[in-house]
């Protein structure tokens, strides 16, 4: 039961529960390595507009901010919990205005958040109620050439393998209309899959 509300709390994370889960996120070994493998892969230039959709703690955050000198990088997560997390662990790039951290809705993003070099979403693709429309709204955010990044390793409690998860990604990528789709896969157990895709 508790396992459950806990393993619930990685979706949304709330409350006393919601913290414990961010911490995990930021603790975890292979939470940590699966998120500076897809920031390595991606190769971000130091100037670049990035988003990140479910920045969760915010350790992705401050892996592409430490690769930064001009850029700016944005964070959209729906929990205030995270955002509190997040903005403690990247403290000096947010005062600087490099990064900027909000509660939002990665399915509803507000209206200036537009022409992004990148945008990134680790682990959250699975808590989209419709992945298509999501992946087709976001892809309208990119500049022109602008890749879009979805990264996904099965949770313990998730139904989806990563093989399932590629296939089905690479269907949304193609109706949402992204050019030059490839994939990466990073040889955890259970292997991590990013799918790319340019605008
Ligand atoms: C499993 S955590 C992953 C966090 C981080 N990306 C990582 O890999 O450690 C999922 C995160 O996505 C957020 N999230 C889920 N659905 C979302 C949505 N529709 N819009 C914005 N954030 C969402 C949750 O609040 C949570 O922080």
């Amino acid at each position: 039961m508790i396992k459950q509300k806990l393993f619930a709390n990685f979706a949304h994370p709330q409350g006393l529960l919601g913290r414990f889960a961010g911490r995990i996120m930021a603790t975890k070994r292979s939470n940590r390595e699966r998120g500076a493998w897809a920031v390595g892969e991606l190769d971000v230039a130091p100037d670049a507009r990035v988003l990140e959709v479910g920045y969760g703690p915010g350790v992705t955050i401050a892996q592409l901010a430490s690769g930064m000198t001009g850029g700016r990088i944005v964070g959209v997560d729906r929990s205030d919990v995270m955002l509190a997390q997040a903005q403690r662990r990247n403290k000096r790039a947010v005062a600087s205005g490099n990064v900027e951290l909000r509660v939002g809705d990665a399915q509803q993003l507000d209206v200036d958040l537009t022409d992004f070099d990148l945008i990134l979403g680790i682990n959250v693709w699975q808590f989209w109620t419709d992945q298509t429309a999501t992946i087709t709204a976001l892809a309208d955010r990119l500049s022109a050439g602008g890749r879009l990044a979805v990264v996904y390793m099965q949770p313990p409690t998730g139904k989806t393998t990563g093989e399932e998860a590629r296939s089905k990604m690479q269907d949304q990528f193609e109706r949402a209309g992204l050019s030059e789709i490839n994939v990466r896969t990073m040889a955890f157990d259970p292997p991590a899959v990013m799918m790319i895709g340019h605008r």
